[in-house]
């Protein structure tokens, strides 16, 4: 069964090692950066441990607002041994269903040849909104962004 549960300080060493499976070096966050995801010093960011039949097998981190109306996902990752089998795309359905609740909107940006990531934000609804050039330093990328209440 697909769960997910905030993430808390011993997650560190999970969270470092799935983060470099899954990112190029200009991509990933640094040891620092995931401290603070986990910090959450202003109480304005979320981070999940995704779970499949309790085993952790990603991770994912939102940014927003004490009163925004909008959530960013800033960071999502499996580990490349489950990925492919479905995992990604219910646990971000579930989210969405609870963060339906509380905001309007969700956005995050994506790399252009992110291809399957892409797909899966596709189908669940978000839209490419804008191209956001050289964003990846390498690369552009885009913002997708899904108002809730449309095609969910
Ligand atoms: C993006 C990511 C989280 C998806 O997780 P996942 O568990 O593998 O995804 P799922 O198995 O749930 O796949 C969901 C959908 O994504 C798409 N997809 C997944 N893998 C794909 C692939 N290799 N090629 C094309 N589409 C793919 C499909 O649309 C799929 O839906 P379908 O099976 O109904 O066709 C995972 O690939 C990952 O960690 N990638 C590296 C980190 C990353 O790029 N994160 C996103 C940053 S914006």
């Amino acid at each position: 069964m697909l769960t997910f549960r905030k993430a808390i300080s011993t997650d560190f060493e999970f969270m470092k090692f799935i983060e470099n499976k899954s990112f190029n070096e200009i991509d990933r966050f640094k040891t620092y950066q995931i401290k603070y995801f986990l910090k959450n010093p202003n109480n304005s960011i979320i981070t999940d441990i995704i779970l499949a039949d309790d085993k952790k097998i990603g991770w994912a981190t939102y940014f927003t607002n004490k009163k925004a109306k909008w959530i960013r996902l800033y960071t999502f990752c499996i580990d490349p041994l489950y990925r492919g089998k479905g995992y990604g795309k219910e646990y971000l359905k579930k989210r969405l269903k609870e963060f339906s609740k509380k905001y309007k909107k969700i956005f995050l940006e994506v790399r252009k040849s992110n291809v399957s990531a892409i797909k899966l934000y596709e189908s669940l609804g978000f839209k490419r909104k804008k191209i956001l050039e050289k964003y990846y330093l390498n690369e552009d990328g885009f913002k997708m962004v899904h108002c809730f209440g449309e095609n969910l």
